[in-house]
């Protein structure tokens, strides 16, 4: 049962148009609309009777546990997955068809310690690919030469979105050297490259301590502000977000709780969501830390998993 909770309203100051890209007149301002989705794979319902609603210059949190159809939602939002019932709209389109406006990070990147790639590199490809992805070294020098061609606009935007998340100072290191964390903002830096209008964040903080999970948090929120770009961000920790978000998603058992934080992480939202009790504490620091969820399925191996309102970080 979906929780009739409240929207956050109008954020003028985050809509100027951008010069370069203006909107589409049928596009308007909402840059996700999803209504009664469902989601299929093979047999299984992921999740159903989904509705979310993102405008531009919104910051929302997808939070769940492992499982729970969170990198699903953002495939279905890439047009990479059908629904199978409800509709979506992306940007005013179709899923899949303003893809070229989406910066997208997919979940569980890693560069081997051998990568000879440049950090600018990386986020060149982000400039001039036409899918998203780890940039695999196919034919990388080939094509890196003849787009590198392709002039001072993207060299701009390259040292732009790389000034802009404060990578430059190694933006000429091998990404293959760079800690987790400056990798990871190497790679926001590709996402924000082509100046999307709506960002597509799966795990962005994985893998950063604090104050770098802070840090790119307040970065996200600063990009939807400014420029009225809307940010979905997957997070298993609400706490590194709390200050700047403006709505959550969560996600359990094959459903969604969507509204502001303080009306989704309650002990009555969330007992009804994962149909157990729940208890949602308030720690003196402002901190939530989320008590008596169910285990996450032990399907993942390779990482740390936490609730959404563990603290044990592994920064
Ligand atoms: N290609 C696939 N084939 C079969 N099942 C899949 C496929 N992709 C995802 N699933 C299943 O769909 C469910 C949701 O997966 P998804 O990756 O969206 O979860 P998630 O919320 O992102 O989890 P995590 O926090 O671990 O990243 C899982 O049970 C997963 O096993
Ligand atoms: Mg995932």
């Amino acid at each position: 049962m979906k929780q009739p909770l409240a929207m956050t309203g109008v954020r003028p100051a985050a809509l100027q148009e951008r010069a370069d890209r203006p909107a589409r007149p049928d596009e308007g301002r909402s840059a996700v609309a999803l209504a009664q989705a469902a989601v299929r794979i093979g047999p299984r319902t992921i999740w159903s009777d989904v509705s979310l609603s993102v405008d531009r210059g919104d910051f929302v949190a997808l939070l769940g546990p492992n499982g729970a159809g969170k990198s699903t939602l953002l495939k279905v939002l890439l047009g990479a997955l059908p629904l199978a019932a409800g509709s979506a709209r992306v940007l005013g389109e179709a899923p899949g068809e303003a893809n070229r406006a989406i910066g997208y990070l997919p979940q569980r990147r890693a560069f081997d310690a051998g990568t000879r790639l440049r950090a600018l590199d990386i986020v060149r490809l982000g400039f001039d690919g036409d899918r998203w992805g780890l940039p695999l070294p196919v034919s990388l020098p080939r094509a890196l030469g003849e787009r590198w061609s392709r002039g001072r606009e993207a060299r701009d935007r390259v040292a732009e979105a790389l000034e802009l998340v404060g990578a430059a100072p190694y933006a000429q290191r091998p990404i293959g050297e760079l800690s987790g964390g400056e990798q990871q903002r190497v790679l926001i830096a590709q996402a924000l490259v082509r100046q999307p209008r709506l960002l597509l964040l799966d795990e962005p903080l994985d893998s950063l301590d604090l104050p770098n999970q802070a840090a790119v948090a307040g970065l996200v929120a600063r990009i939807c502000r400014d420029q009225g770009v809307a940010a979905v961000l997957v997070a298993h920790d609400v706490n590194p977000l709390l200050p700047y978000l403006d709505r959550v998603v969560y996600l359990a058992h094959g459903r969604a709780v969507e509204g502001p934080v303080r009306e989704v992480m309650t002990s009555a939202t969330l007992s009804d969501l994962y149909e157990v009790p729940v208890e949602v504490l308030h720690a003196s620091d402002g901190r939530l830390v989320v008590v008596g969820q169910p285990e996450a399925p032990a399907h993942h191996h390779d990482r740390h998993v936490m609730g959404p309102g563990e603290h044990g970080h592994a920064g």
